[in-house]
């Protein structure tokens, strides 16, 4: 597949040929503002409230039914303990208060800061199709047409059904669903119900009124445990039909990184540097040199899959060894896996930090974004720095496969960024979210080559962005025809270059095709 090959040839093989090619991009007018919001949105509940609604009808009387409402109070879990003689035993309803493990005098202060990266983390993961929405009555039905959300085997009250009829005798309407079974958390006078506890509910009156306090009422509680499916409720009255779906799911356990608030960005606390190499010890010494000039203290994660693997000796230094050759892939995968920070910067082991690496602008934007992943430019020779942007689509196709298609270029500027645009696929020099990383992950079958392959398995996962204001150097390629080459570099060349176009090129493909289902890729 001739594209990847040439991405991988500029990339790694002649880096000045196709710096020419990418390196004048003009950047767009067309801003987009992906900047947090900062809406607190309200936590389980979508703002729709039992007891509140009472306004509406208050000619109309009820009467609580305690064993469903109080099935409701529990949607708001405590962490009240029952005390007991036996406290100090691991009992199955011990109840452990994590807030106590921090001293008192920091709770306040970790409790504000996970708030904060909660709601971030909130806005990177819903959108308004999360939202609750009601369709009013065209048809005499009022419903929610999407956001109705319950956890597995919980109940939540319904929110948003009524019914707008002309007078008539008899008001009656129907809910039918199938994971999970119907009642009302109160029973409201001259309404009458049949089916309460069951699949098949049905609701009549003839208040109009009173029908649709009770309808306030109605409770869904899912019966059958199959988490991350949908129930589809049937709302029907005389002549008319409605249906809605009730999400049934857990919710997504965030994962925040609970890190110290102080002026500025504390880089070692906040990145750790990644990287993997293979035989080029002299080239990985002189970038991690280069780090330590400008982040003395910065974490350096190395993975090493070398035949004679040399210690590489300094403080915040860890490196990994490995099984000779095991691969990029693979390489990348071990050194993600080892990161503890809140972000990760990948640099291959040719790279040298300069003063214009400027780590702390790719924090300020993954902290000030919904972007998880930012690259800069890397700098070959002093006037050229390539910052490798393509957007990525997949086009359906039927029997055979979908159609890859990749573009050079990017989707629009970042507001507030100037400097910086979104799209799909970015240069090996990034920073990430570790954990969006360690999400995605690298395809260990790609040993020797592999660049696209990464983001491509990340379409949809990752909001890739890319700055072309953060710069890094390459050591260079270029090798004067006089210099000797040393025993290693022979080694390198001949395995990560000649035996890899060889053998790899059609793994790629193989992948492509297999296990992302590709038919073809194509490049415009
Ligand atoms: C509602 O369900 C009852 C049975 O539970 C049935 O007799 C009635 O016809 C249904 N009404 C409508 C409008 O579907
Ligand atoms: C920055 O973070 C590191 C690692 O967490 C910590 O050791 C160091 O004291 C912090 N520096 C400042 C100035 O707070
Ligand atoms: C780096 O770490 C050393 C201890 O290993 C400490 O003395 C020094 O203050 C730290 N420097 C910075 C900038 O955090």
């Amino acid at each position: 597949m001739r594209l990847v090959k040439k991405i991988f040839y500029c990339l790694i093989l002649v880096p000045p040929v196709c710096i020419v090619l990418y390196c004048f991009l003009h950047y767009p007018e067309n801003t987009v503002d992906i900047k947090y919001k900062g809406r607190s949105s309200p936590h389980n509940s979508p703002g729709y409230e039992l007891w509140s609604l009472r306004e509406q009808y208050p000619h109309i009387s009820y009467k609580k039914k305690e064993n469903i409402a109080s099935q409701l109070a529990s949607n708001d879990c405590s962490c009240e303990e029952q005390r007991s003689l036996f406290s100090n035993f691991l009992r199955r309803d011990s109840v452990t208060d994590l807030e106590l493990v921090f001293d008192a005098a920091e709770r306040q202060e970790v409790k504000q800061r996970r708030e904060k990266e909660y709601q971030r983390f909130r806005e990177r993961t819903r959108s308004s199709a999360d939202a609750l929405l009601f369709a009013k009555a065209n048809s005499p039905l009022e419903y929610p047409i999407q956001g109705v959300e319950v956890r597995p085997l919980k109940t939540i009250l319904i929110p948003g059904l009524k019914l707008q009829a002309e007078p008539q005798q008899r008001f009656e309407v129907n809910l039918t669903a199938t994971l999970g079974t119907f009642d009302v958390a109160a029973e409201v006078d001259e309404v009458t119900i049949e089916g309460e506890g069951a699949m098949h509910m049905s609701l009549s009156s003839s208040q109009l009124d009173n029908l649709n306090r009770q309808l306030q009422f109605v409770t869904y509680s899912n019966t059958v445990f199959n988490p991350n499916t949908a129930d589809t409720v049937l709302f029907k009255t005389d002549g008319h039909q409605a249906a809605f779906t009730i999400k049934i799911r857990h919710p997504i356990i965030p994962k925040l990184y609970n890190v110290k608030s102080q002026s500025g960005y504390n880089i070692s606390a906040l990145v750790t540097i990644a990287t993997k190499t293979f035989l080029r010890y002299d080239k990985l010494r002189e970038l991690i040199s280069s780090v330590r000039k400008y982040y003395p203290n910065v974490t350096i994660v190395i993975a090493d899959d070398s035949d004679k693997p040399q210690k590489i000796e300094g403080d915040f230094i860890e490196q990994y060894f490995m099984p000779f050759k095991k691969g990029w892939f693979a390489g990348r995968n071990l050194a993600v896996s080892q990161v503890r920070t809140k972000y990760l910067l990948w640099v291959d082991d040719d790279f040298i930090f300069a003063a214009d690496t400027k780590l702390e602008k790719m924090v300020d934007i993954l902290e000030k974004t919904t972007l998880d992943i930012v690259g800069g430019s890397v700098r070959e020779v002093t006037t050229y720095s390539a910052t490798f942007l393509h957007k990525l689509s997949v086009e359906a196709g039927r029997e055979g496969g979908d159609c890859l298609k990749i573009h050079q270029g990017y989707y629009h500027a970042v507001e507030g960024f100037p400097n910086c645009v979104v799209t799909d696929a970015i240069i090996n020099f990034f920073m990430a979210r570790t954990e969006k990383m360690q999400q995605v992950g690298f395809d260990p079958h790609l040993s020797r080559q592999g660049h696209l392959e990464f983001f491509v398995d990340g379409l949809g996962l990752l909001h890739v962005g890319s700055c072309s204001d953060v710069m890094i150097d390459h050591a260079s390629k270029i090798t004067l025809p006089w210099t000797k080459k040393t025993q290693n570099e022979i080694l390198y060349q001949k395995l990560r270059y000649i035996q890899a176009s060889e053998t790899d090129s059609n793994l790629q493909n193989k992948l492509f095709y297999f296990k992302n289902r590709f038919k073809c890729i194509r490049s415009s």
